[in-house]
């Protein structure tokens, strides 16, 4: 939806403060993550395209802890010490609201990571629309548990909100529920701000309050519905935030798979919000996508793959219960089963790398192999190299890390040890088993194991040796 061109500029206020209490956790519970982001960032990717001037989050309980984590973030911070409630939230924010009394405030409470963009968009074109002072966003719930209700006239107008703990029965069976998301008109929030008392079961400041107060004084109140009800999802314990990650990663895969990406069993397949997937990609049963993950078209991934940070290439293939971070997948290769990679690594296109292989900070290059059991670590293989079964490469001595070298069309045998820095120089041989402690030249063949000898009748000798005297076998 567009803002309609009468709205004001929006100032935005998002309340942090709190101390989580419910959460029983040490941490900020705006920190805690839901699909891989904090609260507060689910919160301001709601607010953010909205474009208010300024954005400040009203901080008290790890204030530090919270101004550190979204520093850079182009937000202020208001600090709240103590933390006497919602209404004292925005009290202290005060100074802030006078320096541009002209701007619509959205008020919104850092716990609600369903929130959209769009549900505030409408919020604010009704709020202008209507003229109203202020404007709340509520839904109706079947089961309004905690929630603050929204008292209504007969005139069908909002007249107040009532906290749960503080309702009547009859107040308790209200349906409708404050969202905890306004838009307020400045100066008259400014005249009743002052005006709350935290005459109420927790003792607090209660920011609802102003909503009884404004109405008392003759001003219009309105209330918006939101689009969809899960939107009102409030965290404030850890069931809570399981059921935001829950809805967040449904929403999430429920958009991927409108734009065309294969998801096999969505219940159990989660990807951030941060991960690319094209369309047709296929997203197997039990596979995460993490961070700035990137998966091609064409490609395959899983089942039981998890991806970190990693790109995955076209019509790649990451097979069962592979482990990836911050990889990059070329073109066509197949990765797994069982297979490990860590930061830094590049797999070239139509490269192989198997079961039981974990490569570290290493280039491989187009259509090379490490089949299977393998650790190749700092290492820069060129393209067409055959990696043989076992092989590692010794790459740190216990004090540094050295590479190694694996030039085009090498081939290194079964079980070969490379103790870096080291180089096998292209065409070159490794025979199995060997253990490489100098370079081998393009095209040679470096053996770097005691030589077999064989014993004619060795065995036949033995046995014969050992027979029992009396000569029963
Ligand atoms: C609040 C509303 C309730 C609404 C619900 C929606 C009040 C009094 N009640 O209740 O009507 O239905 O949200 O989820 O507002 N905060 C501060 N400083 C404080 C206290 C809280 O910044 O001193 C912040 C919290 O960090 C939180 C937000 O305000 O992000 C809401 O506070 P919370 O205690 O979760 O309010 P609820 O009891 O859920
Ligand atoms: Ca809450």
């Amino acid at each position: 939806m567009l803002l309609s061109p009468v709205m004001s500029k929006v100032q935005a206020l998002i309340l942090a403060g709190g101390k989580g209490t419910r959460m029983n956790s040490s941490r900020a519970k705006v920190l805690h993550e839901a699909l891989g982001l904090p609260l507060l960032e689910h919160v301001l990717r709601a607010v953010r395209p909205l474009h208010p001037d300024p954005t400040c989050v009203v901080v008290g309980h790890q204030g530090a802890e919270v101004e550190a984590a979204f520093q850079g973030h182009g937000l202020c911070f208001v600090p709240q010490a103590p933390q006497l409630g919602t209404g004292h939230a925005v009290q202290v924010a005060r100074p802030l609201l006078e320096a541009h009394p002209e701007r619509t405030l959205l008020v919104v409470n850092g716990d609600l990571p369903l929130l959209s963009a769009e549900t505030l968009e409408l919020l604010l074109a009704t709020h202008a629309q209507r003229g109203a002072v202020a404007t709340l966003l509520s839904v109706l719930l079947d089961d309004a548990g905690g929630y603050g209700r929204v008292v209504r006239g007969l005139d069908g107008r909002v007249v107040k909100i009532v906290e749960a703990r503080d309702a009547s029965a009859e107040e308790r069976a209200i349906r409708e529920i404050n969202v905890g998301v306004y838009a307020f008109e400045v100066p008259p929030l400014l005249e009743v701000l002052g005006a709350l008392r935290p005459q109420n079961a927790q003792g607090e400041l209660y920011l609802t309050d102003v909503v009884g107060l404004l109405v008392a004084g003759g001003q219009r109140v309105e209330a918006v519905a939101a689009a969809n009800p899960q939107e009102s999802l409030g965290v404030n314990g850890q069931g809570e935030l399981a059921k935001a990650s829950r809805w967040l990663r449904w929403r999430r895969l429920e958009q991927l798979m409108a734009d065309g990406v294969g998801i096999e069993d969505p219940e159990t397949t989660s990807v951030g919000l941060e991960a690319e997937v094209a369309a047709d990609v296929v997203l197997r049963p039990f596979t995460l996508l993490e961070g700035r993950t990137q998966v091609a078209s064409g490609a395959v991934v899983g089942p039981f793959a998890h991806l970190v940070d990693t790109e995955v290439g076209p019509g790649a293939q990451i097979l069962d219960h592979c482990f990836l971070r911050g990889t990059v997948v070329g073109a066509g290769a197949s990765i797994g089963p069982f297979t490990h990679t860590r930061p830094e690594s590049r797999i070239g296109a139509r490269a192989k790398v198997g079961n039981f292989v974990e490569l570290k900070k290493t280039l491989l290059g187009d259509g090379s192999k490490v089949p299977h059991l393998s650790y190749v670590g700092d290492a820069t293989v060129g393209p067409g190299v055959n990696i043989g079964a076992g092989t590692i490469t010794c790459n740190y001595d216990g004090v540094s890390k050295h590479p190694t070298h694996i030039e085009a069309g090498a081939f290194v045998g079964s079980n070969s040890v490379l103790v870096a820095p080291v180089t096998v120089g292209e065409g070159a041989y490794v025979a199995a088993g060997s253990v490489i402690t100098h370079d081998v030249p393009a095209d040679a063949l470096g053996m770097g194991r005691a030589r077999q000898t064989v014993k004619e009748g060795w065995a036949r000798l033995r046995r014969e040796r050992l027979k029992p005297a009396g000569g029963k076998e």
